[in-house]
């Protein structure tokens, strides 16, 4: 006779399709019904992607089939993914108009400081920009941003907090105090949907997502809760950095969503002396990469003081100096990105 741990424990061998983490883990197994040799399986898949959830399917029925004593494999969908409506989009974002994430495979390339000088560029371009840092590891963004207050709370909902031009809300604002708290996927997908719907949005253009490294429990609560249109992947040009990038390059796709392009960050040296231009990691490495992946590779980023500096001290550089060089750079980015969204969003 098959047991129920003996179906559980086969079924966590699935992962989620685009994710190195398994369905078990994510809560999409509700129930397993066992009636001497026929499983009924009830899932909780809250993507609107039906390729997505016909994969999941097919994987299960594959893998309970399988084991010893199982003649027929049902599933069904539970209540939630049953009506995918409230918990979407209109639920999470009613007025967001546009969803970006910015990712990197790796922490440290400078994801948070590509996501800041993007959001203040698009909002000097006149946009309405939204920015949620939802960094589990370290949640920089305030600090980049110069935040140092908390938000206010109406007693319903946490009003974002304005700077220069960009609604800000952070996952550091959720944490109450300095100690490590111990993010397991259920808690990361919940500290994630309550900075969407338990705070007041308004109306914006434009929402960067600044994401946790990797390919882990944020990428998956937010491509299971929002649609989102597209992903900036971050990368510095060291192989493995890259290698990490082209990981996450694969997740989105996988998960279809579309991958505006990779950022090259810290990709040379330019001497504020001399002006000579030095490529301090192998050069040309993300390019190649852009090209063989088949996405555009949307701007070189040099490493630079005053980006550094710009961060430290709360005022990025595209505010501060939004004329040189570097702040030039990510406004272009923004353009690109403003270009492709708005042309295949219409
Ligand atoms: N192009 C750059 N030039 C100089 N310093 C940079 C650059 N990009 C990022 N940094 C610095 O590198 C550190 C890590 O960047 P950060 O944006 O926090 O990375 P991530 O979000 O990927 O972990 C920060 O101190 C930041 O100021
Ligand atoms: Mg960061």
């Amino acid at each position: 006779m098959v047991s129920k741990d003996q179906i559980l424990a086969e079924l966590k061998s699935i992962n989620y399709p685009g994710f190195k983490k398994d369905i078990i883990s994510f809560g999409l197994v509700k129930d397993v019904l066992i009636d001497g040799g026929a499983v009924q399986l009830i899932l909780d898949i809250r993507t609107q992607d039906q390729k997505v959830i016909q994969q999941i399917i097919d994987s299960v029925k594959l893998a309970v089939q399988a084991i010893d004593g199982v003649n027929s494999v049902e599933t069904k969908l539970g209540a939630a993914a049953a009506q995918p409506a409230p918990t979407q989009d209109s639920a999470y974002l009613p007025g967001v108009k546009y969803k970006i994430a910015v990712a990197s495979g790796k922490g440290g390339v400078g994801k948070s400081t590509v996501a800041v000088n993007l959001a203040v560029a698009l909002a000097k371009q006149g946009h309405k920009v939204g920015l949620l840092d939802a960094d589990i590891y370290g949640p920089s963004i305030p600090l980049m941003l110069g935040v140092s207050t908390r938000p206010d709370f109406d007693g319903q909902k946490l009003k974002p907090i304005d700077r220069y031009g960009v609604k800000l809300m952070s996952l550091g604002f959720l944490l109450t105090d300095e100690s490590p708290v111990i993010w397991r996927g259920p808690l990361v997908m919940r500290a994630i949907q309550q900075l969407m719907k338990d705070v007041d949005w308004g109306d914006v253009d434009i929402m960067l997502f600044d994401m946790p490294p990797g390919t882990g429990d944020a990428q998956l609560t937010l491509s299971q809760s929002v649609s989102l249109d597209g992903a900036v992947i971050v990368s510095t040009p060291q192989d493995v950095a890259l290698l990490d990038a082209v990981k996450g390059v694969q997740m989105f796709q996988k998960v279809n969503v579309p991958i505006l392009g990779i950022v090259e960050n810290m990709s040379y040296f330019l001497c504020p002396h001399c002006n000579e231009r030095t490529d301090i990691f192998d050069s040309g490495g993300v390019k190649r990469e852009c090209d063989r992946l088949g996405v555009p590779l949307l701007g070189e980023i040099p490493l630079d003081t005053e980006i550094r500096a710009g961060g430290d001290s709360g005022t990025p550089v595209v505010q501060k100096n939004p004329e040189n060089p570097q702040s030039l750079s990510f406004m272009h980015i923004a353009k690109r990105i403003t270009a492709n969204l708005f042309r295949t969003g219409e």
